[in-house]
């Protein structure tokens, strides 16, 4: 039944390729997709451009590349992805507490969390 096994194998392809959506970037979701083939299992990776977006209201404290330089705010920058991401979400469902960071965290989506830690891991630590 060869219709049958072609319906199969489209559908197979959009499972595998949750990022890939109509007006995306082709080179992005590649490079997304070969990522999440390389590691089952683990996060998929954010898109650091896209991080680099939601993050202007990150700045007035983390500052804009993440180094802060007041001493209250930690600098995000260079610090592992998957920490940072982690740290956000644990903000998020309240596992971990800040007055201020859990305001911040609260209305994050998973891929805007999967795009700041991207964004932020790539900053360089000053
Ligand atoms: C009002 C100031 C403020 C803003 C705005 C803010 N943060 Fe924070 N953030 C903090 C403070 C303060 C902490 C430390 C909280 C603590 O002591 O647990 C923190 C901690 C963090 C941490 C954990 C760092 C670590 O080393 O454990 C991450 C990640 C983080 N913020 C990301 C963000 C992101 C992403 C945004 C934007 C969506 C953001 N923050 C906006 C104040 C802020």
């Amino acid at each position: 039944m060869p219709r049958l096994t072609t319906v199969l194998f489209s559908t197979c392809l959009m499972m595998a390729m949750p990022g890939a959506h109509a007006g995306g970037d082709a080179s992005k979701g590649h490079a997304r997709s070969a990522m999440m083939m390389a590691m089952p299992g683990a996060h998929a990776g954010g898109d650091a451009s896209k991080g680099h977006a939601r993050s202007a209201v990150c700045a007035a404290c983390h500052g804009a590349d993440g180094n802060s330089t007041n001493a209250m705010w930690p600098k995000l920058a260079g610090q592992h992805e998957a920490y940072l991401a982690k740290q956000l979400r644990d903000f998020r469902t309240g596992t971990r507490k800040d007055p201020g960071m859990s305001a911040m965290a609260a209305p994050l989506s998973d891929d805007d969390i999967a795009n700041l830690a991207a964004y932020f891991s790539q900053q360089k630590p000053k």
